[in-house]
């Protein structure tokens, strides 16, 4: 079964969807770098081991990534999944676990990178926004896409109302490519993108009516 450590920073919902997810993999921790993210409560009860990593207590990003990275490796995952870590990582670190980490970002990347998406979609007047998983390289929030989730914007809408919208589909999307990193499904390609084998046992075939899972 493959294991996984959750990085946290805040409220941790989209941790808690993966915990209840029900999905065939080992939580090994959930690490914060803030001592007062509510989510580690959460995780606790769950059952699961918390660790602090307080970037407040190291000098620079390259010090409190290397004290990140040794938490990190005592657990020895296979997969680093960021669910609101709200922490810029260096090069060397992301280096480091490079086809092993996936983010969540609130957006359909490529647009809107960075901080105050849903704002930023507002003041854009899109009509479709959304979420993205991804595999993450040095280049902040522009890794390997797995799956994304599209909202409509609606009028009247508001940054509340939007990012309420968009953070039901993260917490769809979130599992579902965990599941599939679980099931040795995804690949990434020599160009940076990344393709979905077919499950075990499928030809690709369209079977219709649909089959029931
Ligand atoms: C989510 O919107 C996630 O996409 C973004 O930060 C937020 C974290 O929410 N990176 P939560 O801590 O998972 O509730």
């Amino acid at each position: 079964m493959k294991k996984i450590v959750i990085l946290i920073s805040g409220r941790g919902s989209n941790m808690q969807a993966i915990l209840e997810a029900r999905l065939p993999l080992t939580v090994a921790a959930v690490i914060s770098n803030d001592p007062a993210a509510g989510g580690l409560a959460t995780a606790q009860k769950h059952g699961i081991v918390t660790r602090i990593v307080d970037h407040r207590a190291h000098r620079d990003r390259a010090e409190f990534d290397a004290a990140l990275g040794k938490e990190i490796d005592s657990f020895n995952p296979d997969l680093v999944v960021l669910a609101g870590f709200m922490r810029i990582l260096t090069d060397a670190f992301v280096n480091r676990y490079r086809g092993r980490l996936v983010n969540i970002h609130p957006s359909l990347l490529p647009v809107f990178t960075g901080l105050h998406t849903h704002r930023r979609a507002l003041e854009a007047g899109v009509k479709v926004h959304g979420c993205t998983v991804h595999f993450v390289t040095p280049e902040l929030d522009h890794g390997p896409i797995v799956i994304q989730a599209a909202v409509p914007v609606l009028d009247g809408d508001s940054e509340d109302t939007l990012a309420a919208r968009v953070l039901a589909e993260e917490h769809r999307i979130y599992p579902q490519a965990l599941r599939w990193f679980c099931e040795d499904r995804l690949a990434i390609t020599p160009q940076g993108t990344v393709t979905l084998k077919a499950a075990r046992g499928t030809s690709g075939a369209l079977v219709s009516p649909a089959v029931e899972p």
